[in-house]
């Protein structure tokens, strides 16, 4: 059996060598494409893959076909948008994503990047603080409970809303729980993104939501670009100077937001919310297993195209 780490961002080389060490001690061949630069890498690497490990990877129709060897993908980490699940269902092939496994590294930078922001970009001028702002947590998932408790340590209000997590779990948490996304965008002066991009969520967050963010709002996005309505939230920062977007996946508009809106606007180049060793190992090391798993003893816990 052959597993195929495929990844364009490549994980630290610990957690690499940490995959390399669970495929090799369950009797498989271990396989690397890092970095690649064009899919036909993509598409020879895989063509006798049984296996394959990706991160942001693409996998669709095209690259199913040409694995002609292949049970299973698993997505090292959440969001598993990047794969085509009907492509995977009809090719017979197990998608799993590992839940959880980088939650904190994501964050923990979504914190870093809302301090990044009220201190001015670190340029010397007097910014503000964190400490007592409202701070609106959308989808209360893995990622969302880890920022809720960094934020707290901040001394951040904290509010959340999520249409399918009960009201009860997230208070428990000490966080109040909203009823609806207007009502969080009306509350919270900072508003910090944990949707998937889905069908219902694609484009979701729209002028008519963020109107009506308090004063010196700022929306800061760890999720993913498609989730936002570019054109709608351009048009918003044109009518309120007041608006700031901080966000870790470059937008499509990434010039005009950058042109338009200096010193209330920043992107990572690349996204980094879980690029750390420690996220890497956690959801590289999670997937090698989970691989092992399903391929010894059929074990489909985490599959996503059931
Ligand atoms: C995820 O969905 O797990 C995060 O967005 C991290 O994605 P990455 O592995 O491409 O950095």
């Amino acid at each position: 059996m052959k597993v195929l780490v495929a990844t364009d961002k490549p994980f630290a080389k610990v957690a690499v060598d940490g995959i390399r060490k669970e495929i090799e001690a369950a009797g498989y061949e271990f396989a690397l494409l890092e970095k690649y630069t064009d899919k036909a890498q993509l598409l020879d690497a895989v063509k006798d893959a049984n296996a394959i490990i990706i991160r942001s990877d693409i996998i669709d129709a095209e690259v199913l076909d040409a694995a002609k060897e292949l049970k299973i993908v698993v997505r090292a980490g959440a969001g598993y948008d990047n794969v085509d699940l009907a492509a995977a269902t009809a090719h017979n092939v197990c998608v799993m994503n590992t839940p959880g496994q980088n939650s904190n590294a994501v964050a923990e930078l979504a914190l870093g990047m809302m301090v990044y922001a009220v201190r001015n970009f670190y340029n010397g001028t007097s910014g503000t603080e964190l400490m007592g702002k409202k701070l609106g947590i959308h989808a209360y998932g893995n990622v969302g409970r880890n920022v809720a408790r960094v934020a707290k340590g901040f001394g951040m209000e904290v509010y959340a809303y999520d249409a399918f997590c009960p009201k009860e779990v997230i208070e428990k948490d000490g966080v109040k729980a909203l009823d609806s996304a207007e009502e969080l965008y009306k509350t919270c002066q900072v508003v910090s993104l944990h949707i998937p991009a889905t069908a219902e969520t694609k484009n979701s967050i729209n002028y008519a939501l963020l109107k009506d963010m308090p004063k010196g709002a700022m929306l800061v996005n760890t999720a993913r670009k498609e989730v936002i309505n570019e054109a709608e939230l351009i048009k918003l920062m044109e009518d309120r100077a007041d608006f700031k977007y901080i966000t870790d996946i470059m937008p499509a508009a990434n010039a005009e937001f950058a042109e338009k809106f200096a010193g209330r606007y920043f992107s990572t180049p690349k996204k980094m919310g879980a690029q750390t060793a420690e996220a890497n190992i956690n959801a590289g090391i999670a997937a090698a297993q989970q691989i092992v798993g399903f391929l010894k003893d059929g074990c489909e816990k985490f599959r996503v195209n059931k």
